[in-house]
């Protein structure tokens, strides 16, 4: 079973941060996940809120602030002060990290609050640029964005965010249409999903922190989790 370092090695270091993204490209782990939203002039950020409240110095929504806005904010600090001084970073700066190394990257729109108009477009172009087209899942609660995917680049593989026990979670796959299945954990192994994996279609699970569930999903045949301890969990599973 392969493991995605959740928010980058967040349970160790400030998730969504270029100090948590750096940790996880030093892991020998699959891949890594994190969160992209659009600030008011139209910049692509990698935060998981639609607010800075809980993971900066600042307050607001990302929507409402410039990215020169965002960029004085501390990030680093409300984990830790040994992080003091990491701010926001881009989408640009994260994929930058990432050209060099082999980690598959799981980037998950956050438009299922705000629609972030043009958000999807602009991912797209960004991994195009970086070269990265062969070495992204792009995955969103936002089902009508990974259609948005699928429609403006058929190529990129896309993964479908669910938290619901679905029925028929097939047809509803196929009818978006999406790729894979990217499942809160309990939901993951509840027996509706079985066509799922009958049909060899992959089930990524979150967020999985202990061992024990990491070793039920495995058993479910799931293919991958997230997880805030990308280490820990790799060192279990490779014992
Ligand atoms: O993509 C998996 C997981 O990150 C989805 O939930 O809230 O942590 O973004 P969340
Ligand atoms: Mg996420």
């Amino acid at each position: 079973m392969l493991i995605y370092a959740h928010r980058g090695a967040s349970g160790t270091y400030p998730e969504n941060t270029i100090a948590s993204f750096r940790e996880a490209a030093r892991l020998p782990v699959h891949g890594v996940e994190f969160d992209v939203h659009l600030t008011k002039d139209g910049e692509l950020v990698v935060i998981h809120d639609e607010t800075i409240d809980r993971t900066s110095d600042g307050t607001g929504y990302v929507k409402d602030q410039t990215l020169s806005q965002l960029k004085e904010y501390d990030f680093g600090n409300w984990f830790s002060p040994q992080f003091e001084g990491e701010t926001i970073p881009t989408l640009g700066e994260v994929l930058e990290l990432f050209q060099s190394t082999h980690h598959h990257l799981n980037i998950e729109l956050k438009s299922d609050i705000f629609p972030y108009e043009g958000m999807t477009a602009k991912v797209l172009e960004l991994i195009k640029e970086y070269d990265l087209e062969s070495r992204v899942v792009l995955s969103s609660f936002d089902h009508s964005a990974i259609q948005e995917v699928k429609r403006l680049a058929p190529h990129i593989e896309t993964g479908a965010l669910a938290m619901e026990v679905l029925v028929r979670p097939l047809d509803y796959l196929k009818n978006i249409p999406a790729d894979a299945f990217h499942l809160l954990f309990p939901t993951a192994i509840r027996p509706a999903y079985r066509e799922i994996y009958d049909a060899g279609i992959p089930v990524r699970a979150f967020t999985v922190n202990e061992e024990s569930y990491a070793r039920l999903l495995q058993q479910a045949g799931v293919q991958a989790i997230f997880t805030d301890y990308p280490e820990r969990l790799f060192a279990f599973l490779n014992a």
